[in-house]
């Protein structure tokens, strides 16, 4: 393929496209409420009333308002239908015939949609994920086709690094210096990872961005092939999300059919093949090293760094390792160029965030905001606040991550910021809590998760885990005393500090912030508990 064969097959597919087309979410969420039957019965209403000339029924990725699903969007007029039953769906289609309806109607500009700033999710709700041409049609394999052919390996690398943009799988670590390091490593086998084992608790933007719009990953890592010199790349998907691994195979079979996969792409001397590697579930597969040995067919179990993955990762070759949200950042900034996605977001964090905003708030789902939008303008503006009630605090970044008061709702959501009041920004996971939430059960249900989770390589983070959670529970159950809370903290230092990878480094986070905004909380159980002295409060200081 060239080109003008890409511009054709994008002409083909517009002129392919009907004036109206009624787009229904399949993805993993509202297919369990039936969409894939919604989608048949609007086909069917189609063809019964005759429509078939100016109304196309496409099928379509994630639109973000999960709560609020199944949900059917207009296009072009943005009528958004809500909570849709399969019953009810061929009277959406009436309505586009002059009926009536009677399925409830959206407000696609509340600003849970009007606030969001689209670049990852831009196509996603838009095209149907399981045909390239779609994505053809909205200038998909553009940005690699310009990488190819128009820019030096080199000019890539410098490209993405003056993007600003910083790795979306948790760590922040800048993507164009990991570029760099890669492609400065001698000429020979390199491997591309996309990680997408996607573990933390309530968090689904990768999983989302997958299903929804698997070429824009594909570009992503072809890209980036290019750039350090790869020829082979490994998609690291969990096997809990068969729907994102079926669509990645499709996506994949047909980009080698159009030859944007494989040999001599764009009639280049540039090779580049992806395989998929379907991990089990274990959260400790997400960290870097973990999975690579996985990758290799070993157990996944860390292994110290350095050499970092960069230097000697699969089978001791050096190995880009990025996150599905990352890759997926790539080619909007080969397209936009690296000075406009440095204009949006802060000093150092650029460009937009997904985040899977969930718990007390009345709005959840997905949304992708601009950084620096502050957790206020999210929590209350977007997600319409809590319901009934009162934020207590915002839970950021997973089991790694901590848990901000509603006294610092005003806090940028960017990295600095959510390091500086004791979080992280993690891979994604926003929860917001009410006055009702037990922060200490917080704390405990965190810990459950980080102790279940343990590989159980290195002692503090196998045995500490343990520990920490066993102390939670005392204090929770009323039978701690003021040592407990002691040793809760001390423990938790110690954790942090020995433990060999980011599982056990980060593990205490939720306890140190709990204890650190409520400790109060903490005080009055020790205070309740049947081995209080009376004196709790002194001697926990
Ligand atoms: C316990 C643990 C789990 C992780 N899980 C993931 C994950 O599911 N997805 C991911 O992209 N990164 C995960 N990471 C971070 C990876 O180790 C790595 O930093 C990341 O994939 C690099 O990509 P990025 O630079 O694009 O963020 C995890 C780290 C730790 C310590
Ligand atoms: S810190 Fe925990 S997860 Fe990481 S290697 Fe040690 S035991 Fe395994």
């Amino acid at each position: 393929m060239d080109y003008q064969d890409l511009l054709d097959l994008a002409e083909t597919e517009k002129n392919r496209q009907k004036t109206i087309r009624v787009h229904c979410c399949t993805s993993t969420g509202c297919q369990a409420s039936n969409s894939v039957d919604i989608m048949k019965n609007m086909k069917n209403a189609v063809k019964t009333l005759g429509l078939e000339e100016r109304v196309q029924v496409v099928g379509v990725g994630c639109m973000g308002a999960c709560g609020r699903g199944p949900l059917v969007q207009i296009d072009p007029d943005d009528t958004l239908y809500e909570e849709v039953e399969p019953e009810n769906a061929a009277s959406i289609i009436d309505a586009l015939n002059g009926g009536k309806t009677e399925v409830i109607k959206g407000d696609s500009q509340h600003p849970f949609f009007s606030r969001q700033l689209r670049i990852v999710r831009e196509n996603t709700g838009k095209i149907d994920p399981e045909r390239i041409e779609e994505y053809i049609a909205v200038g998909g394999y553009q940005s690699l086709y310009h990488a190819i052919h128009e820019m030096s390996p080199t000019e890539v690398v410098d490209e993405i690094t003056r993007s600003g943009l910083r790795g979306r799988g948790g760590g922040g670590y800048p993507t164009g210096l990991k570029w760099a390091t890669v492609a400065k490593m001698p000429e020979g086998q390199k491997y591309i990872i996309c990680n997408g084992d996607e573990g933390d608790p309530g968090a689904f933007m990768d999983r989302s961005v997958l299903e929804s719009d698997p070429h824009l990953v594909l570009e992503g890592m072809a890209i980036a092939a290019y750039a350090v010199g790869a020829n082979h790349g490994f998609i690291y998907v969990r096997a809990e999300y068969p729907l994102a691994i079926q669509r990645l195979k499709k996506a994949i079979q047909q980009a080698k059919k159009y030859g944007l996969l494989g040999s001599q792409i764009f009639e280049c001397p540039f090779d580049f093949k992806i395989d998929i590697r379907i991990g089990a579930g274990a959260f400790v597969c997400g960290e870097e090293t973990a999975l690579i040995q996985s990758v290799e067919g070993k157990r996944g179990n860390p292994v110290p760094r350095p050499p970092y993955p960069a230097q000697s990762g699969i089978w001791g070759c050096p190995t880009l390792i990025n996150n599905v949200e990352s890759f997926a950042n790539i080619s909007p900034i080969i397209k936009k160029g690296a000075d406009w996605y440095a204009s949006i977001g802060t000093e150092d964090s650029k460009g937009t965030k997904i985040f899977a905003l969930t718990g007390k708030v009345r709005n959840n789902g997905l949304i992708e905001v601009p950084m620096g939008i502050t957790l206020r303008e999210i929590v209350e503006e977007m997600g319409g606040g809590v319901p009934g009630g009162e934020v207590k605090a915002v839970q950021t970044g997973g089991p790694s991550g901590g848990c901000i008061p509603a006294s610092m709702l005003d806090t940028p959501v960017d990295y600095k910021s959510l390091s500086s009041v004791g979080s992280m920004m993690g891979s994604g996971g926003m929860v917001v809590m009410d006055e009702e939430t037990s922060m200490v059960e917080v704390a405990q249900f965190y810990m459950e998760f980080c102790r279940g989770e343990t590989c159980g390589k290195c002692v503090p983070c196998r045995t500490g885990t343990v520990q920490l959670y066993s102390l939670l529970t005392k204090i929770l159950n009323k039978k701690a005393t003021a040592l407990d809370l002691e040793r809760l903290e001390e423990l938790s230092y110690l954790v942090k500090d020995t433990s060999l990878c980011g599982l056990g480094m980060t593990a205490p986070n939720p306890v140190l912030s709990t204890l650190h905004y409520f400790k109060q909380e903490y005080l009055d159980l020790l205070q309740e508990s049947e081995f209080s002295n009376g004196n709790v409060v002194t001697a926990a200081k």
